[in-house]
C-alpha cells in the first residue's frame, strides 16, 4: 500500500507529461505545415507558441516536486521579455531579432550540456561517468557543447552585422580556412580525450570549458568573412544549427520532445537555406566561404557605376500615366521595407482600382532581406492574397502590362542577370519588368542594391527613375491622383 502511495503520483505525472509531449509534437508539426502558406502562417506561428508552452509545462509536470511559483515566475518573466521584444522590433529588424533568438537557443543547449555534466558525479572518464549512453552519451554531450557554442557566437556576429553595430563587409583573415579547420578539429579531439582518456571531474570540466571557448571563437571566425547581405542565409543556417543543438541536448537529457522539435527546426532551417541559395543562384559553399561583397563587383560598385541615357520622372507625371493605365504591376523590394511604404502602396492601389485598373503584385523569392519579407509587409497592409503573384507565375506576362512600378527593388529586376556573364547576379532569375510598356523605378539614387552592381534597367528606354524616399514619393503620387 505504501509502495502504491509513493509511486502513484510520480506515475501520473509521468503519464501526463508524456501525453503533453505527444500533443506538443503533433502541434509543432501542424504549425510548420501551416507556416508554409501565407494565409495560415499567423495561426501556424500561434500554434507553435502554444506547443512550446505545453512542452515547457509538461516538463515541469514530469519533474514533479517543483515550486509552482518557479514555473509561473519563469513563464511570466520570459514571456514578458519576449512580448516586449516582439512589440518593439521593426519589421526591417526581424532578421537580426531571429539571429539573436537562434543564438540564445544555442547558448541554452550549451548550458544544458554543461549542467548535465556537473550533475553527473562519479569518477573515471566522461564516457564512464555518463549513466546512460556511455561513450555515445559522452560524445553527444560534447557535440551539444560544440554546436550550441558555435551557434551562439555565430548568431551574435550575424546580429551585430545586420544591426550595423559592426561593418557588414566581409572580414577576411589570412589563412582563415586553415584556422577554421583547426578550431573545428581541436574541440572534437578534446572531446574524444574527455570521453575516453581524461579522468576526474576537475580535469574533464576544464576540457569541456576549453571546448566551449574554442567553439565560441569558431563561431566568430566562420561568420565574420560573410558579407552583411548574405546574413539572412547564414541566419537560416544558424537557425538549423540551433535546432540540431537542441536535438543533441534532447538526447543528452533524454527528452524526446526536445529531440523532435530540435530536429524539426534543424531540418526546416536546412531546407530554407537551400531555397534561399537556389533563388540567389549561389551555392551554400559560395555563401559560407566566398567572401561575397568584400570587393565592389565589376560593372557596378557602391555608387552603381557609370550610367548613360537615364531618364527620370516626377510624382505628378507618374500619377497622370497611372490614371490612364489598365494593367498595373507593383514590384516591391528591400527599399519598400526600408521606407515602410507598404501602406502607401496599398492606398495608391485602392485609388487606382477605383479608377478601374487591375493591380497585381509581383514578388521575387529573395526580394528584401529575409524569406517572405515582401509577403509579410504586404499582408500587414492588407493586400489581398489573390493579388500576390510569385515570379514564375507572372514573369511571362510583363509584356502585356501597361505600367510596372518598381518600389525599392534593384537586384531582383536587373536584366544584366540574364545577359552579363561577368555579373555576380548572372544566372539569378529576375523579374522581366523591362518587357512592360512603361516602368517607373522608385528609389533614392542610382546607387546599387545588395549585390553592388550596375542595374541596366535604369538605362532601358521605357524606364523612368522616380528619385526619392519610396513612401514620400508614393504620398505625392496619391495626392496627385486624388486631385485628378
Ligand atoms: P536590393 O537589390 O537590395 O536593392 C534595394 C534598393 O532599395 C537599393 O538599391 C536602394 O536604392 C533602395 N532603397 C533603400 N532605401 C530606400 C527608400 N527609403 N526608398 C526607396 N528606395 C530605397 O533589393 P531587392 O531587389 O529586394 O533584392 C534583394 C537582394 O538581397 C538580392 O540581391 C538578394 O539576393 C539579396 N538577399 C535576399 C535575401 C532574402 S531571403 N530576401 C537573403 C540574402 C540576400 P537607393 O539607395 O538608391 O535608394
Amino acid at each position: 500500500m505504501d509502495f502504491i502511495a509513493a509511486t502513484e503520483p510520480m506515475h501520473l505525472n509521468h503519464l501526463l507529461a508524456n501525453f503533453g509531449y505527444l500533443v506538443s509534437v503533433v502541434m509543432f508539426m501542424l504549425a510548420i505545415m501551416r507556416m508554409g502558406r501565407v494565409k495560415t502562417a499567423r495561426s501556424g506561428n500561434f500554434l507553435a507558441a502554444l506547443a512550446m508552452l505545453l512542452a515547457v509545462v509538461s516538463s515541469f509536470v514530469e519533474m514533479g516536486q517543483i515550486e509552482p511559483w518557479f514555473i509561473v515566475g519563469g513563464l511570466v518573466v520570459g514571456g514578458a521579455v519576449g512580448a516586449i521584444m516582439a512589440k518593439k522590433v521593426q519589421m526591417t529588424q526581424m532578421p537580426e531579432m531571429v539571429a539573436l533568438l537562434n543564438g540564445f537557443g544555442g547558448l541554452a543547449s550549451t548550458f544544458v550540456g554543461l549542467a548535465t555534466f556537473f550533475s553527473l558525479g562519479g569518477s573515471g572518464t566522461l564516457g564512464q561517468m555518463m549513466k546512460e549512453g556511455g561513450w555515445f552519451g559522452g560524445m553527444n554531450l560534447v557535440l551539444t557543447l560544440i554546436v550550441g557554442s558555435v551557434t551562439f557566437t555565430g548568431s551574435v556576429i550575424a546580429f551585430l552585422k545586420l544591426s550595423e553595430k559592426m561593418s557588414g563587409r566581409p572580414i577576411l583573415l589570412p589563412g582563415r580556412h586553415a584556422l577554421n579547420g583547426i578550431l573545428l578539429l581541436a574541440p572534437l579531439a578534446l572531446g574524444v580525450g574527455a570521453v575516453w582518456f581524461v579522468q576526474g571531474v576537475p580535469l574533464i570540466a576544464a576540457v569541456l570549458i576549453l571546448i566551449v571557448l574554442l567553439t565560441f571563437v569558431l563561431g566568430v571566425t566562420i561568420v565574420i568573412p560573410i558579407g552583411g547581405g548574405d546574413m539572412p542565409v547564414v541566419i537560416s543556417l544558424l537557425n538549423s544549427y540551433s535546432g540540431i543543438a537542441a536535438a543533441l541536448a534532447g538526447f543528452t537529457i533524454n527528452e524526446p520532445v526536445l529531440v523532435v522539435s530540435g530536429s524539426l527546426v534543424g531540418a526546416s532551417g536546412l531546407i530554407l537555406t537551400q531555397i534561399m541559395c537556389k533563388a540567389m543562384n549561389r551555392s551554400l559553399a559560395n555563401v559560407m566561404f566566398g567572401g561575397f561583397g568584400a570587393e565592389p563587383a565589376a560593372g557596378g560598385g557602391g555608387g552603381g557605376g557609370e550610367y548613360v541615357g537615364v531618364k527620370s520622372s516626377d510624382p505628378e507625371s507618374v500619377a497622370m500615366i497611372l490614371a490612364d493605365a489598365a494593367n498595373i504591376v507593383i514590384v516591391p523590394g528591400y527599399g519598400m521595407a526600408v521606407a515602410q511604404a507598404q501602406h502607401a502602396v496599398r492606398e495608391m492601389a485602392n485609388i487606382l482600382e477605383e479608377k478601374g485598373a487591375t493591380i497585381r503584385y509581383a514578388v521575387h523569392p529573395v526580394a528584401g532581406r529575409m524569406p517572405g519579407h515582401m509577403n509579410v509587409l504586404l499582408a500587414e497592409a492588407n493586400v489581398p492574397y489573390e493579388q500576390l503573384f510569385e515570379m514564375d507565375q507572372i514573369n511571362d506576362d510583363f509584356r502585356n502590362v501597361d505600367v510596372v512600378m518598381v518600389i525599392g527593388a534593384n537586384d531582383t529586376v536587373n536584366p544584366a542577370a540574364k545577359t552579363d556573364k561577368s555579373s555576380p547576379l548572372y544566372g539569378m532569375p529576375v523579374m522581366n519588368v523591362e518587357d512592360a510598356k512603361t516602368v517607373f523605378t522608385m528609389k533614392r539614387s542610382l546607387g546599387s542594391g545588395f549585390a553592388q552592381v550596375k542595374n541596366t534597367l535604369f538605362e532601358c528606354p521605357n524606364n523612368y527613375m522616380v528619385f526619392g524616399d519610396a513612401r514620400k514619393t508614393l504620398e505625392e503620387i496619391i495626392k496627385a491622383l486624388k486631385e485628378d
